[in-house]
């Protein structure tokens, strides 16, 4: 991969904020923002750009105005969206979303025909099933961004009880981004060892809960949703992208018999690399988890069906 260009649908605050991270982390020749809005993702382009300047190595930071401006991206990342509002039902906010992100789709089907799609929008899983729907591309090429971002939540839980190894935490949370989402302490560890041998029953039990509870408690005190987690969990899933590095990280994809299901976007442990989705890692479940992957599987695709009810896959 040469050309290192990523552009950035949607300059909200989680957009700009992974803007900005993946400006510092010096890993793009090249950040393109767009919004609907165009002044904002002039505005944001223009401040993350002179940021750079006291990055570690260049990377050029501008707008995008028209959709024709996302050409031969080799990421694309999707975070547009509006958020749920007093009045809206779930119905109405999956499809005014789901409209929004397959317009999105669209223009990068047609703009930048070889990209990797990294969803953001929200509801994750859900979004992402309708990238897939939308491009009908391989479905390594398609992920969707919830787990690394619940996985650093889960690994601050966890430095709150340790006070020890924060930056040597790998958690891991699979399912969905969202009420069932799994928090998974078997697969979790401090520095290599297992953090179930570090806790107790009861303060694993509190961090799963935290976890769970991890973006409404930002929402509790801002009024509005988490951004800086997001951007860099973004960033950090771009990094092993561009860079080829075969990371493991907990991700959305599109299962087909993995885990026993078809036809179902949903977190899993995925390696990443160049091509998305480089594979799937299937454990070993065990029967309360097997349990729980099945619940956020239902939730998800109810949501799906509210979709496939309105006629929404009937028209693309
Ligand atoms: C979050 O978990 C809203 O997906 C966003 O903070």
């Amino acid at each position: 991969m040469t050309g290192r260009k990523v552009a950035i649908v949607g300059a909200g605050a989680v957009g700009a904020s992974a803007a900005y991270a993946l400006a510092l982390s010096g890993t793009c020749h090249e950040i393109l923002l767009y919004d609907i809005f165009p002044e904002v993702a002039i505005g944001k382009a223009i401040d993350i750009a002179q940021a750079t300047n006291y990055a570690p190595r260049g990377t050029i930071v501008r707008a995008a105005i028209k959709p024709e401006d996302l050409s031969e991206c080799d990421v694309v990342v999707i975070t547009a969206g509006v958020p749920r509002k007093k009045d809206m039902t779930r119905a109405d906010l999956l499809n005014i979303n789901a409209g929004i992100v397959k317009e999105v789709t669209e223009y990068i089907k047609e703009y930048s025909p070889n990209a990797i799609i990294l969803c953001v929008s929200n509801p994750l899983d859900v979004m992402t099933y309708v990238v897939h729907q939308v491009t009908g591309w391989d479905r390594n090429r398609i992920i969707g961004m919830g787990g690394a971002l619940d996985s650093s939540r889960m690994s601050y839980q966890i430095f709150q009880k340790t006070g020890f190894g924060a930056a040597q935490t790998r958690s891991i949370v699979i399912g969905d981004h969202g009420e069932n989402m799994i928090p998974y302490p078997e697969v979790t560890g401090v520095g290599g060892m297992p953090l179930t041998q570090i806790l107790s029953k009861e303060d694993i039990a509190d961090i799963v809960d935290k976890t769970k509870n991890g973006g409404a408690e930002i929402v509790k005190y801002l009024k509005t949703s988490a951004f800086y987690a997001p951007g860099r969990a973004i960033s950090f899933m771009i990094e092993a992208i561009l860079s080829d590095e075969e990371k493991v990280i907990p991700s959305c994809a599109m299962l087909d018999g993995e885990y026993g299901y078809t036809d179902i976007t949903v977190g899993v442990p995925c390696v990443i690399g160049a091509n998305g989705v480089e594979k799937i890692i299937e454990l070993d479940f065990d029967e309360d988890t097997k349990a729980k992957f099945a619940k956020s599987v239902e939730s998800i695709r109810e949501n799906i069906e509210i979709l496939r009810d309105g006629g929404f896959f009937d028209k693309l």
